[in-house]
């Protein structure tokens, strides 16, 4: 199959709604990262998702609409919190996992009766589901457990041959995951952390909970349990506090002959002249944005990653220090 990137434009999304309405799968641009699309309510289609991707089949999908899609058509409740949420923070980076009605196909919650849903910012992805106007299941446009893809070309880089279609929205704003909120209990729980903050979601409907996944525990978000976001190299991730560190590994590593990057903020650049540096800039935006493109650099340029992690680790950097640990996961 030739993979092709196209233009997003009337010619394109006409080709993009047949390939869907046949069963098959096209990749579209989020202000996120990049989705595999496949329509919700084809079985064999949302499987043949898990099959591209290589993804285990217990970690459920998100369903995207477009703005105007009436979601209580697959839902069956939406508490009062819930819908004060997504006044405020949608269309944008912010999942919402309600009861679900049971109308889109089985595949794309593994069998859970919940359903999450996501309603993206980008002007291209709101084209694209507008376009199609049915709910569209879509992981991350990765082979599972690779870094997720901010580029169309990242998502050519990991599907070429695999799909037909890749809609071209240039580089995704964002640059992590939404933030995956449960929204089925009394109180918000935050499953995956992502721009949409919990400070940012407690100052609008007064609490927030957030689950910890722990090691051998039950996971709520399937996906905790499952690594993530993994370069193709060897990663070392190391604490801000200690660079010093850091830069002696990247020293030893470096004598000993190995091509050897180091992945991190302008703040520890800065500091880092005397090494190759994968800069992923100064403020929280520009962090989360290149986050993923510079694992992918470092991966195609470099025989090992050595990040170190930003200063400030709450509020978005959150996000940012979750991928950043399962990415730099033991190895
Ligand atoms: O930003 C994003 O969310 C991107 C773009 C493409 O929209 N999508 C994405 O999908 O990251 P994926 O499949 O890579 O991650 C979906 C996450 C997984 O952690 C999964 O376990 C969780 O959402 N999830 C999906 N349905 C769920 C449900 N019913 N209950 C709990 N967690 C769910
Ligand atoms: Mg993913």
């Amino acid at each position: 199959m030739l993979t092709e990137i196209l233009e997003i434009n009337e010619s394109s999304l006409k080709l993009s709604k047949k390939i869907i309405l046949g069963g098959g799968a096209v990749a579209f641009p989020t202000e996120t990262v990049y989705g595999l699309g496949a329509n919700a309510f084809d079985t064999a289609a949302v499987e043949n998702i898990f099959k591209i991707k290589g993804r285990p089949n217990d970690n459920p999908l998100i369903v995207h609409v477009h703005k105007d899609y009436d979601i209580s058509s697959l839902v069956s409740y939406v508490p009062d919190y819930a819908a004060t949420l997504a006044q405020k923070f949608l269309p944008g980076p912010l999942t919402m996992v309600y009861k679900s009605k049971g109308v889109v196909s089985a595949a794309v919650s593994c069998g859970l009766d919940t359903l999450a849903i996501r309603i993206p910012s980008h002007s291209g992805a709101q084209k694209f589901l507008k376009y199609v106007d049915i709910p569209i299941a879509a992981p991350s446009a990765n082979i599972s457990k690779h870094v997720s893809p901010t580029a169309a070309e990242h998502v050519f880089a990991d599907l070429n041959g695999k799909i037909e279609v890749v809609l071209q929205g240039g580089r995704c704003a964002g640059g992590i995951e939404s933030t995956v909120l449960d929204c089925t209990g009394d109180i918000p729980v935050i499953l995956r952390s992502g721009l949409v903050t919990r400070e940012m979601i407690e100052n609008t409907v007064g609490k927030c909970g957030e689950f910890v996944f722990k090691e051998g525990g039950t996971a709520r978000s399937p996906g905790m349990k499952y690594k993530h976001y993994s370069p193709d190299c060897p990663t070392m991730l190391f604490d801000f506090a200690d660079r010093e560190k850091a830069f002696n590994e990247y020293r030893r590593l470096a004598d000993g002959g190995i091509n050897v990057c180091l992945l991190c903020d302008n703040a520890t650049a800065e500091y880092a002249r005397f090494a190759e540096v994968i800069n992923l800039g100064s403020t929280e935006g520009e962090i989360a944005a290149n986050l993923y493109a510079g694992l992918r650099t470092g991966e195609n340029k470099y025989e090992y990653i050595i990040a170190v992690a930003p200063e400030k680790q709450d509020g978005a950097m959150a996000g940012v220090m979750n991928r950043l640990k399962k990415a730099c996961g033991s190895k």
